[in-house]
């Protein structure tokens, strides 16, 4: 578990994955009722993969999506790695990346985050990018974290801005849209 100073960042059990590939609530944490009430920005078949992974092996779900939960236990987003560090990092092997590729030895892991409509504004994904990437790059080997946001998204890329990330480049996700790649690297 990763404590930030007013959030718990808790990893979620297999089963949690797969409801949440289903647009159902996680079970084993306080969903409010409001969850999500929009378009889930994590696709499906991405809970789905984190779902298998962490029932196969439980131990990597320290790199999966993660609850954002308040001391009381509410549920106020989630946050996570898309999975297990791997050798060159999902963004930069994306076909359609355009930018400079970091001169990078160990392996990369790339993260995104949520927060429910009624607690945004309050500074909940700065904390939790904040420490995720502090706790990821605090682990042995990493050679850096990576995101990619849409070019509309201000509120994202001033998180990572906070969270000590640089444009490195562009790309586009699944329905064409471009989108910026950004990099933080590991010491
Ligand atoms: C992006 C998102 C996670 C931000 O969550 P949040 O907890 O509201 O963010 P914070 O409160 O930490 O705010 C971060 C910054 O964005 C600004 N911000 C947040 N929402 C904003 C809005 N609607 N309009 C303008 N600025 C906004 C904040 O003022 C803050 O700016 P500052 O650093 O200059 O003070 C949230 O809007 C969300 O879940 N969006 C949908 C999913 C998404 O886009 N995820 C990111 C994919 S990589």
């Amino acid at each position: 578990m990763i404590r930030t100073p007013r959030l718990l960042l808790v990893p979620l059990p297999a089963g949690d994955h797969l409801r949440l590939a289903r647009g159902l609530a996680p079970r084993s944490v306080t969903a409010p009722p409001e969850f999500l009430d929009g378009p889930d920005p994590v696709p499906a078949w991405l809970h789905e993969r984190h779902g298998i992974r962490a029932a196969r092996d439980p131990a990597t779900a320290r790199w999966l999506l993660r609850a954002m939960l308040l001391p009381d236990g509410t549920m106020v987003g989630h946050i996570g790695f898309h999975d297990v560090p791997s050798p060159s990092g999902v963004a930069l092997a994306d076909p359609t990346f355009e930018g400079t590729v970091p001169d990078v030895t160990g392996p990369v892991a790339e993260f995104g985050y949520t927060v429910f409509m009624p607690h945004r504004r309050l500074g909940y994904a700065t904390e939790a990018a904040a420490a995720l990437v502090g706790w990821a790059l605090d682990e042995e080997g990493i050679g850096g974290v990576l995101a990619t946001t849409a070019l509309h998204n201000a509120p994202s890329q001033r998180v990572l801005t906070h969270a000590g990330l640089e444009v490195i480049g562009r790309c586009r996700d699944d329905d064409g849209t471009p989108e910026l790649v950004w990099w933080r690297p590991g010491a």
